[in-house]
């Protein structure tokens, strides 16, 4: 929409014009003020694809329709990818539907954490670590802004249930926050620049995020440098002054009477400087003139359908992860008899539920592609997704009958089963398939020669029960509306499965680290596993899972050789491997570098991933990969001092095939910071000790002040010391026989500053 009036300063308009832009027109867009110049924004869902509703029929929950898009890979498939290069064609993609759909801002990707393989929203999520979704989500919002869209990430922050979402409140200690829950964030924004960001619905540390000054004021724009626009979740702002005042810029949907009365009021009350609004009008209207430009979109313009539905397949093909392939059983040979058995082969579950539900502009069945390709594709249900038999408690012995017929009849058969649940608004109950769907395994497995599982689904479903049963597991995820054809092209080896697993499959829900503290319970839910999340769990404790972070295998094999490593300063270092294709297919490789460390005060994660990077090899082709270490990739956040701290030491960096798979080692020592803590009274006898100046006086002055009786008795028990040293040195004084004084201490402090 091309503006209409004088490019005015909004803070010179009267109070109640300027507020009015605090919240949104309607569901979907900003209030313009066309005769100050500032048009309005159409904003949309989302993550994977543009969810444009007539605002007659607009919903948050994805109950009704909306303009037909192209349906691309969910965040749990791109994910899975390890390429960055994908997620930013998803991106542009996204951001090419939104320009021809008149959407000026994007809501999502989403970055939260899969914290638990519970949450419902998981498929709209990257990882459970946060450098890969951080690397993933910048690429994607770099992309998609380049279209001359913008983003909105979501959901900031700790924002890992659905459960109780909109009042539960996520205890967190600080280190766990820095280190797992924001990094994400923090590299999309300081990287990708999204022109907004959306706070989450729930509270963190009793906080709502719609108010939490201290992450919106001054860690998000204050350390972060954030500029943009911060916006409600639909529904999420419950106290809008306190919004307002913490940086919440726009609250959506809208309108809001009410919410703009009560900002009025607190203004002329002189609860609130009028500055703040202005601060808050002044990003909207930014953000409005430099997005809703009559070139920027190009209304209804129609999408590329064609186009956009091969590169949804394209891309899917690369979030498919082959967790298991014996006897070579894939892939599969084209003149073989093969029994496709599962209704989901013929009626793909290729999203999830909730405000992320695309109206996909077609959507492609593995098994009609089978079709294309095998010469002998039968097909039986196997068991139905209707809800008379689809719940988990009814087996039908006639479709069963009929699955196990066609199994025994064939050379291999590929039995496709899907998890369920995967929706926003409700969390799973259990990482089980359905009952009736692993009895069709077992029995399938038992019948045919040959037997692959494909498994659909927005998070990790568990493969006990039967995984020993079958041949070959393909990890299908959620694809989009491409991902029937990805199956079918991964199956027949038309496309060599690259994918990697981005979250661990545990053998049990009941080894999750957040086993006992998940969802939570009367609103509040402690994270009390702490950084320990994910494989980051079970490496540390050496808990065996079924398939680890990382994993995933190729048609071809690869090796990795002559790793070498070298510091490039006090806090950084450059890794290097070679690594090549030792089988006869071309293939795509992810080199994972882990970092292990015991350096520093704090306890470190076993591994915890730093660096990768994938690559492409022709067959015997050899290539150098290179892999730059920054310097957090060594850091711990330091709480006492509130700053990310690197601990002089040594570091271990390792390659691996997965988490749990380490394929070369090399270590490098590292100065890290110099230790510039300040001291204290509070501080430990023990850390007087170590400090150059402080150590030395204090050793002198208390043996000037002992008897002679007293030293020699004291340097005779060395072993004394491992008593005393957690003591604070002002808790020394009240010991008899130390002639210390609390200004000799103060003294002593004040000759180090
Ligand atoms: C979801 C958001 C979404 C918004 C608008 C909320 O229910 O949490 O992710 O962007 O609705 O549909």
């Amino acid at each position: 929409m091309p503006t209409t009036g004088p490019v005015v300063d909004p803070a010179a308009l009267p109070l109640e014009r300027k507020v009015s832009l605090l919240s949104g027109r309607d569901f979907w867009s900003t209030a313009p003020l066309a005769d100050a110049g500032i048009p309005s924004l159409v904003l949309t869902d989302g993550p994977h694809g543009i969810r444009r509703q007539d605002v007659a029929a607009a919903d948050h929950l994805g109950f009704h329709a909306s303009w037909p898009s192209t349906c691309f890979p969910p965040a749990v498939a791109v994910a899975s990818s390890w390429d960055p290069e994908v997620a930013a064609r998803v991106g542009a993609a996204i951001g090419r539907e939104a320009r021809a759909l008149g959407v000026h801002v994007v809501l999502g990707p989403g970055l939260n954490i899969k914290r638990s393989p519970l949450c419902g929203r998981n498929f709209e999520y990257y990882s459970e670590d946060p450098l890969l979704s951080g690397v993933l989500g910048a690429a994607h919002v770099r992309e998609l802004q380049a279209q001359g869209v913008g983003v909105s990430v979501k959901h900031f922050a700790v924002h890992n249930q659905e459960t109780d979402r909109m009042r539960v409140s996520a205890e967190v200690d600080e280190r766990t926050l820095r280190e797992i829950y924001l990094p994400a964030f923090e590299r999309v924004v300081t990287e990708a620049r999204p022109v907004m960001v959306m706070t989450s619905y729930n509270r963190v540390n009793g906080v709502p995020m719609s108010q939490h000054h201290r992450l919106l004021a001054d860690v998000l724009r204050g350390e972060w440098g954030f500029e943009g626009v911060v916006v409600s979740d639909w529904g999420g702002v419950y106290d809008r002054v306190a919004a307002l005042v913490a940086g919440l810029d726009l609250q959506m949907p809208g309108p809001s009477d009410a919410n703009d009365a009560k900002v009025e009021q607190a203004v002329r009350d002189g609860k609130v400087a009028e500055a703040v609004v202005d601060t808050g009008v002044r990003r909207v209207a930014a953000l409005a003139r430099s997005l809703a430009t009559s070139d920027a979109v190009a209304g209804t313009a129609g999408i590329p359908e064609e186009e956009h539905h091969a590169l949804a397949r394209e891309l899917a093909a690369e979030g498919v992860v082959l967790l298991k392939n014996g006897a070579d059983v894939l892939p599969l040979r084209a003149n073989s008899r093969i029994a496709v058995i599962g209704e989901v082969a013929a009626r793909p579950l290729y999203q999830g539920g909730g405000s992320s539900r695309i109206n996909a502009t077609r959507a492609d069945s593995a098994l009609e592609a089978m079709r294309d390709v095998g010469e002998s594709v039968r097909h039986a249900r196997g068991f139905t997704t209707d809800d008379a038999c689809g719940d988990g408690d009814g087996v039908s012995v006639e479709l069963l009958g009929e699955a196990v017929g066609i199994a025994a009849d064939s050379d291999v058969a590929v039995v496709f089963v899907a998890g369920n649940g995967d929706t926003e608004g409700r969390d799973r109950e259990t990482l089980d398939l359905p009952a009736e769907q692993i009895e069709l395994i077992r029995a399938v497995a038992a019948a045919a020669p040959r037997t692959v599982v494909v498994v659909s689904g927005g998070g990790v479903v568990s493969l006990e029960g039967w995984h020993d049963d079958v041949d070959a597991i393909v990890e299908g995820w959620l694809l989009g509306q491409g991902g029937g054809h990805a199956i079918s092209d991964v199956l027949f080896g038309v496309v060599n499965p690259s994918g990697h697993l981005a979250e661990t499959i545990p053998l049990r829900l009941q080894d999750t680290p957040v086993y006992t503290n998940f969802p939570g319970e009367a609103g509040h839910v402690r994270y009390g596993e702490g950084v320990m999340v994910g494989y980051r769990h079970y490496e540390t404790v050496e808990r065996a899972v079924r398939y680890p972070f990382g994993h995933g295998l190729s048609y071809t094999t690869f090796a990795t050789t002559g790793m070498t490593v070298e510091a490039t300063g006090d806090d950084t270092a450059t890794a290097r491997v070679t690594v090549t294709n030792t089988g006869d297919r071309a293939g795509r490789h992810v080199v994972q570098a882990y970092v292990a460390t015991t350096a520093g005060p704090v306890r470190r994660p076993a591994r915890e991933l730093r660096a990768f990077a994938k690559v492409s090899l022709a067959p015997g082709e050899t290539r150098v990969v290179e892999l730059a270490l920054e310097r957090r990739a060594f850091a711990y956040y330091d709480v006492e001092n509130s700053r990310w701290t690197v601990a002089a030491g040594e570091y271990r960096i390792q390659i691996g095939e997965s988490a749990a798979r380490i394929v070369a080692e090399r270590s490098v020592t590292l100065p890290g910071d110099a230790s510039t803590k300040e001291l204290s009274l509070d501080s430990s006898f023990g850390e007087w000790l170590g400090h150059p100046v402080l150590g030395p006086l204090l050793r002198e002055t208390m043996a000037a002040g002992m008897s002679e009786e007293r030293r020699r008795a004291s340097e005779l028990n060395s072993d004394m010391i491992h008593h005393v040293v957690s003591v604070p040195v002002r808790q020394l004084l009240n010991f008899p026989g130390i002639e210390l004084a609390e200004q000799d201490l103060v003294r002593m402090l004040e000759s180090t500053r």
